[in-house]
């Protein structure tokens, strides 16, 4: 009888698990526990990619779909929900120059998630970039920088064939025009003159007052405040006087606004011995040594902080009102990762509608900002193409009445300041070592349809 009891009780024990477990896997098919977080495409290749996603808890498998379309509507007959028992799966037989789309959701049995995110992803192109010169295809000024030793050869031919903008990279400084109290030194200067005019270029003059670019003797000047004034509207009016009509226009002063200190000015001996106005007179003196000439002003993360962006405006309001300024430069040294699309086009859209000119002045986008490659990777050059694409088409895009010129700050990578500046390997130009266009010169072409 005992024995019975025992048995009935356990047979009860095993029914009872038995409906517990079918009822939990009733439970579970009703619910999928979550949707699968798609990551950037890998291995580009000139025929496809890896997809990869995140894992979801328990999901049995997956649906891949990709497509030529953001919005899936017509999808590849090979990849039309695919089912796949992975989180990774390499996708082939694409085709190269071409931009796909992909999306995953997780199953669990009869149970589907939504759809994850959309990764987009461009399929190398196999063929060399299109060497379509840069001028050929814009509307707009394009332009470069140069050195005076620097006017011959291949850089020169580089130049002649695709700019009609150049910019001096640093021998148009205080520190390089006037290295000594009264003794100017304009050989350099003289040299790209003449390179600008004997093939009809437009020389944009950059800059007169840097707070960077100071000769010691005026770091360490030697006199009253007012005879420091006297000194820089002398410098101001000999420089832009000697080059009237040759130099269409001038950064007067370059990165005057204070990064993160909450005063507007930086507290440069310029405006130490000047006071607050310097500003206002360096384009005074600059507007009357040449009337005809365009007065800009220079600076950098003018996309990236807003904060900095409206000191910008503020300067460019204040001399407005004298008709002292017809210009903004913004530097435009970014990286393939920011700052967004929206953020340069606050730039445009406030130099616009204060009827300015628009100057991308010192152009160059970092690919390897975070120095985690070590080489030049198809990912990578693939989103900085993307993002000088980006940048063009917003620059393309600016009222013709409004657009200066797009300038790129170097040729090849290896002659960019970044490369020193940030002490580790880049590749934020347009060319290569051996002076072939790279994929960022085909962004730029890009942007320019
Ligand atoms: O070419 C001479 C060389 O002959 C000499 O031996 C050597 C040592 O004195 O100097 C060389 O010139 C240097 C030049 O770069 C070329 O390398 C100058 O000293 C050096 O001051 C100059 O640096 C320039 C810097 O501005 C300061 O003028 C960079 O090339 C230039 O890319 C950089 O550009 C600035 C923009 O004007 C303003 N926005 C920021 C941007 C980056 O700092």
């Amino acid at each position: 009888m005992k024995k019975m009891k025992i048995k009935q009780a356990l047979l009860l024990i095993c029914l009872s698990l038995f409906v517990l477990s079918c009822s939990k896997s009733d439970e579970e098919v009703a619910v999928i526990a979550g949707v699968p977080s798609a990551y950037a495409a890998v291995n580009l290749t000139d025929s496809g990619f890896t997809a990869n996603w995140t894992r979801v808890y328990r999901a049995d498998n997956y649906l891949l779909d990709v497509s030529t379309t953001a919005d899936f509507s017509t999808l590849l007959p090979n990849y039309n929900e695919l089912s796949v028992n992975a989180l990774t799966i390499d996708i082939e037989g694409l085709d190269s120059g071409t931009t796909y789309y992909y999306r995953v959701r997780a199953v669990r049995g009869e149970s589907i998630s939504t759809f994850s995110n959309v990764i987009v992803t461009e399929i190398i192109s196999t063929g060399p970039e299109p060497t379509t010169a840069l001028k050929e295809a814009a509307n707009f000024n394009v332009g470069m920088i140069v050195r005076s030793n620097r006017l011959t050869g291949i850089t020169s031919d580089i130049i002649l064939r695709e700019y009609d903008n150049i910019t001096s990279e640093y021998e148009m400084k205080m520190d390089q025009m006037y290295p000594s109290k009264g003794t100017y030194d304009f050989t350099a200067v003289d040299k790209i003159v003449k390179y600008a005019t004997d093939n009809n270029l437009n020389l944009h003059g950059h800059a007169l007052i840097w707070h960077n670019s100071v000769p010691s003797w005026v770091t360490n000047f030697v006199g009253t405040d007012a005879e420091f004034e006297t000194m820089v509207k002398e410098y101001i009016t000999t420089v832009v006087t000697r080059y009237k009509g040759k130099v269409k226009s001038w950064d007067v002063v370059n990165e005057a606004v204070d990064d993160g200190s909450g005063n507007p000015l930086r507290n440069s001996i310029f405006k130490q011995k000047m006071g607050n106005d310097y500003i206002k007179k360096c384009y005074q003196w600059a507007r009357a040594a040449d009337p005809a000439c365009k007065l800009f002003y220079n600076d950098y993360n003018f996309a990236s902080s807003a904060t900095k962006r409206a000191a910008i405006f503020k300067i460019a309001d204040d001399l407005k009102k004298d008709n002292l300024i017809d210009g903004l430069g913004a530097q435009m040294h970014i990286s393939y990762k920011g700052p967004a699309a929206s953020e340069i086009q606050a730039v445009v859209d406030g130099t616009v509608s204060r009827n300015l000119l628009m100057h991308f002045a010192e152009l160059d986008i970092q690919a390897n900002p975070d120095n985690n490659l070590t080489s030049l990777t198809p990912e990578r050059a693939i989103e900085q193409k993307n993002k000088y694409k980006e940048v063009v088409k917003i620059f393309n895009a600016i009222p013709a009445a409004n657009q200066y010129a797009l300038t790129v700050w170097g040729m090849r990578d290896s002659e960019s300041w970044l490369l020193d500046f940030w002490g580790h390997i880049d590749w934020p130009l347009m060319y290569n070592e051996d002076y072939s266009v790279k994929k960022s010169h085909t962004g730029f072409l890009e942007g320019l349809k």
